[in-house]
């Protein structure tokens, strides 16, 4: 038997694998809908696609995936879609927690955290506490996370610094506000996708995704797979980065 006419699969070169992908989970909705089924059950499957791609990160090398998880905006959804969302965040800690742990993943949390139930918080802390010597992959959870609130909140400890007499206010700029957001020690994200086929960030990253390349999959986030991840890679490789120079590749 021949499979000569079977089309190569899109793997993506080591080398081109991004150290940072960000990924806009977008469309659990729609997915469901299209099924005629809940919105909560395309959240559900939602938390499956997201196993898929935690195991397919480890796999392809790549450092840090960051995931959009619960946005500032959400709020604005009926409550029992929250109480849905959280209450999958909740499951996705305790079951998923210690083999993630195994697998040598470090948790990290962005977004606020003051006005969020109690044994949610206290679920976020132990991810963290409990993952935070690890190295292969760190996850970064997008949670009650909205951009340009994050920025703001940069901007109130920069402000405090200033009025405690801490701070020059001409030592203000680009890094020292970078140096203030959530998590200042991860690298920016290389590559960001947003499934769906919705073409916007939603107050996702806004500061960070300054020279990120933007992958938009028309996929919705249930439908996401290794496939998927692997051709959205393959398109990152394809872009010419420049970060405003002229040498390609190399100008970082
Ligand atoms: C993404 O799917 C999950 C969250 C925003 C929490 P959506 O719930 O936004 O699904 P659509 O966009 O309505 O299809
Ligand atoms: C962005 O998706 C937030 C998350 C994926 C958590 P939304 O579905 O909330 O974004 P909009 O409302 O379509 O812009
Ligand atoms: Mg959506």
């Amino acid at each position: 038997m021949s499979n000569a006419a079977a089309p190569a699969p899109e793997r993506p070169d080591r080398s081109d694998v991004p150290a940072h992908v960000a990924i806009i989970m977008d469309g659990n909705g729609r997915w469901a809908a299209a099924r005629g089924l809940p919105r909560a059950e395309g959240h559900r499957r939602g938390v499956e696609a997201l196993r898929r791609v935690v195991r397919a990160s480890h796999e392809l090398g790549i450092r840090y995936l960051t995931i959009f998880s619960f946005s500032s905006e959400n709020w604005s959804r009926p409550a029992s879609e929250i109480g849905d969302l959280f209450g999958l965040l909740r499951r996705f800690i305790r079951n998923d927690l210690a083999s993630l742990h195994r697998d040598g993943v470090k948790v990290r949390i962005i977004g606020e955290r003051d006005g969020l139930e109690g044994d949610i918080c206290a679920l976020l802390n132990e991810a963290e506490e409990l993952t935070r010597d690890n190295t292969r992959l760190t996850l970064v959870v997008a949670f009650n996370y909205g951009s340009r609130q994050e920025i703001a909140k940069a901007a109130q400890k920069l402000a405090r610094e200033v009025a405690d007499g801490k701070r020059d206010p001409e030592t203000i700029d680009a890094d020292a506000l970078g140096a203030h957001l959530d998590a200042p020690d991860i690298p920016d994200p290389d590559l960001i996708i947003r499934t769906s086929g919705e073409q916007r960030l939603s107050n996702f990253l806004m500061w960070q995704a300054a020279y990120s390349e933007l992958v938009f999959v028309p996929l919705h986030w249930p439908d996401f797979d290794k496939a998927a991840l692997e051709s959205a890679i393959a398109e990152f490789a394809r872009r010419e980065r420049r970060f405003g120079g002229l040498v390609a590749k190399s100008a970082s």
